[in-house]
């Protein structure tokens, strides 16, 4: 469509994420229609993240440009790194050549998505020990040469892109006779699909081994706060996880709603990534959920709570009133170690909270993994 359109030469800038050598396949496309017009492709991925989307573009830690290696090339990176010049530090902005740049993509988010699951797989060994996973993790992000960012156990990652873009990473080692390479990073994927697995199996065996016909209150579904995005969230693995024990679900999300939740539980993985009149309506079958619109109506008459997405109003949410209007033993599982887990236990309820010393009660009812 841009050959045919296009009356003069053209910068065609790629900044979705692509798999490498994507900008090869354009360039080809483009040139064998070109009727004399030069077509210069960059490669420009995009690094802003999800709730942070305008902080990330005005204050961007890098950005990333990646052209042919030809004058015309050299002179098309110029073009878009002077547009950027108008508000990014020279410094910052980053020229190379196209495949380093798309392949950089790439790599920013295996790295971003090892480290959680490398934090993932201590807040194992912490809660096998005793350590205590923020404790271990404060002390190795104090290394500069490591960094305190993205060390958060959860109870996984989420989102569109990082499992997406490790498979591809994978994929094209791979391709390239790399099996080992490929085997490397699979791992952060095995490690994350571990973590979500461990989280269902601490919720039933601690719920004395079942969960079938007893209420379960989520709260938080999107794959981190302050998005109402659900993609690849680990709720939907937890979520189905429990209803396979034919668990009853009491969910709450500020920003999801029923119509989004019904449908993602009756996905089957990157079913999502169809457009949505080829994705599965609600089906009547997914009876065992329940869509509120508050986290006291989510809780009331449960046995356990669940957090599954660190949304700032579940750390002040009245937990006492929550207590006395559960079940008992009343059970609070925190896959984002949000809450205080002293006050928890001084009202009464048994708590589990990723990578941290066991109450008593899980210490008698080891998950199996
Ligand atoms: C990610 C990258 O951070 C962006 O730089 C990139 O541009 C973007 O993907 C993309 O490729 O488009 P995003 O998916 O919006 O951004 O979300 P992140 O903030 O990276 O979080 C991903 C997941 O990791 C979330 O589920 C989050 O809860 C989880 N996480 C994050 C942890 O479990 N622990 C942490 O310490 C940090």
């Amino acid at each position: 469509m841009i050959a045919d359109v296009s009356k003069s030469n053209k910068i065609v800038v790629e900044k979705s994420t692509v798999p490498v050598k994507t900008a090869e396949a354009i360039e080809k496309i483009l040139n064998h229609n070109s009727k004399g017009i030069d077509f210069q492709i960059l490669s420009n991925p995009e690094f802003l993240a999800e709730g942070t989307a305008i902080q990330d573009l005005f204050n961007p830690d890098r950005v990333l440009i990646g052209g042919r290696e030809t004058p015309e090339g050299q002179k098309a990176i110029e073009a878009l790194r002077d547009v950027y010049a108008h508000w990014v530090p020279v410094d910052r902005i980053i020229c190379t050549n196209l495949w380093s740049a798309e392949l950089s993509k790439l790599a920013a988010n295996a790295f971003l998505a090892q480290r959680i699951s490398s934090v993932n797989a201590m807040s194992a060994l912490c809660e096998a020990t005793g350590a205590d996973v923020s404790q271990v993790s404060h002390a190795v992000g104090k290394d500069t040469r490591i960094g305190p960012k993205f060390l958060n156990a959860s109870v996984g990652f989420g989102g569109s892109c990082f499992q997406k873009d490790i498979l591809n990473l994978v994929y094209i080692c791979e391709c390239n006779g790399l099996p080992e390479v490929a085997n490397y990073w699979k791992q952060v994927i095995k490690i994350n699909d571990y973590q979500k697995t461990r989280f269902v199996n601490r919720i039933v065996s601690s719920m004395f081994n079942t969960v079938s016909g007893k209420k379960i209150a989520i709260l938080g579904f999107a794959f981190k706060k302050d998005t109402g995005d659900t993609r690849e969230t680990p709720a939907i693995d937890v979520c189905k996880g429990l209803l396979g024990d034919k668990a009853l679900l009491s969910i709450y999300d500020p920003q999801v709603n029923e119509e989004q939740i019904q449908r993602d539980l009756a996905m089957k993985k990157f079913d999502w990534d169809h457009p949505v009149h080829l994705q599965p309506m609600s089906p009547t079958s997914i009876k065992q959920v329940n869509v509120v619109w508050d986290a006291y109506a989510a809780t009331k008459d449960a046995h356990g709570v669940c957090i599954l997405t660190e949304w700032d109003e579940f750390k002040t949410l009245d937990y006492q009133r929550i207590y006395d209007n559960m079940r008992k033993p009343a059970f609070v599982f925190d896959g984002r170690n949000v809450v205080d887990e002293a006050k928890l236990r001084a009202i009464g309820f048994i708590v589990y909270s990723i990578g941290k010393p066991l109450d008593q009660w899980l210490k008698d009812m080891p998950a199996v993994a």
